[in-house]
């Protein structure tokens, strides 16, 4: 099965694949002028060792994590590949997780001008949303994702027999993301979350990739619009700010700070008359996934003050407005607030 999207002219393509097929495709395709780079967590999976042993002079195995995404790593892996042997030709195939997905993306755009990438993502938040929509990047020391490009992958093949090895905490923060697509535009993904068996996981992360793909018809934001990519911020206005605050560093993932932001968002657009209803069906479903509901910790009127600060500082506030996602009877919109009006909203959420 393949889903396809056309964004700023180019298509993006992903295709669903059991690992079986995606084993004869890849065995059929990689040549030896390719690069293959691997998460170190995943070199146990048969069709990874398979390639290992097959190519092993083009081979580049990183365990994923947050600190693989600086300049220091891209410099030397970039020197590596070209020491390897690079071709116009040449294709970058990535096996892994979001982190290793952004800066695979970011080397292959980057090599030669730009080299094709095919991506693998093989957690289920690289499966949901950082394998689409054709962002690259790496962190700077002063913030996440500054330095970056904009570059589709040629193909994005998605196996769904990678989660399997997966563990249980990052599954729940792939669901983060899942959710947040249920909560801005899918009623159908959120029945299917709610009713949730496993052998829909195919159905479930298709629907999520269609909900990303409405918003994601430029590569840049454009806020005006009805479909802006903004709109995929939902949860992660206030969840960044808690992921980011200094006290709590570590604690928790981003799916966790972001099931957090849910939570305190989707009550703003209750307190502010967007959201009709309760906000109990939410809580269920977090639950439900792993993931934690309990915010006391992160937002009381200690935290508010350095919460509204960051806030602040992560979303270059312009006079003193801030554009938060709020939910409302249609999805996901964009909504402007003045920082003090969010101070007092933040200070009346029980
Ligand atoms: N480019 C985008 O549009 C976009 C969108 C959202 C997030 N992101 C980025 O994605 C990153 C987060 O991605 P992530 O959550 O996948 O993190 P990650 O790459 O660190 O992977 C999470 C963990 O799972 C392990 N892992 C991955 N696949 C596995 C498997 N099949 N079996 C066992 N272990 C496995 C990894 O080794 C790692 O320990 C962040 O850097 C974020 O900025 C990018
Ligand atoms: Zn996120």
């Amino acid at each position: 099965m393949k889903i396809r999207k056309i964004i700023d002219k180019q298509i993006h393509e992903i295709e669903f694949l059991k690992i079986a097929q995606l084993e004869k495709k890849l065995i059929n395709n990689i040549s030896n002028r390719d690069i293959l780079i691997f998460d170190s967590n995943i070199v146990k999976n048969t069709l990874i060792k398979k390639l290992l042993k097959k190519f092993p002079k083009r081979c580049i195995v990183i365990k994923g994590h947050e600190r693989i995404k600086n300049i220091q790593n891209y410099s030397s892996l970039i020197e590596k590949i070209i020491k390897l042997g690079v071709q116009r030709k040449t294709i970058i195939y990535s096996f892994g997780g979001g982190t290793l997905g952004d800066l695979s993306g970011f080397l292959a755009s980057t090599i030669l001008r730009g080299v094709e990438h095919v991506m693998i993502p093989t957690s289920l938040l690289a499966m949901v949303d950082s394998s689409i929509g054709g962002k690259t990047g790496i962190n700077s020391k002063f913030g996440k994702n500054l330095i970056g490009t904009f570059y589709l992958p040629k193909k994005v093949f998605i196996c769904s027999d990678f989660l399997k090895s997966l563990p249980k905490r990052e599954i729940a923060c792939g669901y983060a993301e899942i959710i947040k697509y249920s909560l801005i535009h899918s009623k159908q993904l959120h029945k299917l979350l709610i009713k949730g068996s496993k052998s829909d996981m195919n159905k479930i992360i298709k629907l999520s990739i269609n909900s990303k793909f409405k918003y994601i018809s430029d590569f840049r934001e454009k806020l005006k619009s009805k479909n802006s990519r903004a709109i995929l911020n939902f949860g992660h206005t206030i969840g960044h700010a808690i992921e980011n605050s200094n006290f709590y560093k570590g604690n928790l993932k981003h799916g966790e700070a972001i099931s957090l932001g849910m939570i305190l968002e989707l009550k703003i657009s209750s307190l502010l008359n967007y959201y009709p209803k309760s906000i109990n069906s939410l809580i269920e479903i977090l639950k439900k996934y792993n993931l934690p509901i309990n915010y006391s910790k992160y937002l009381n009127k200690k935290t508010i003050p350095s919460l509204i600060k960051k806030i602040a500082f992560d979303k270059k506030v312009i006079n003193e407005d801030v554009n938060i996602v709020l939910i409302g009877k249609n999805g996901g919109f964009v909504k402007k607030i003045l920082i003090r009006d969010l101070k007092s909203i933040l200070n009346q959420i029980k």
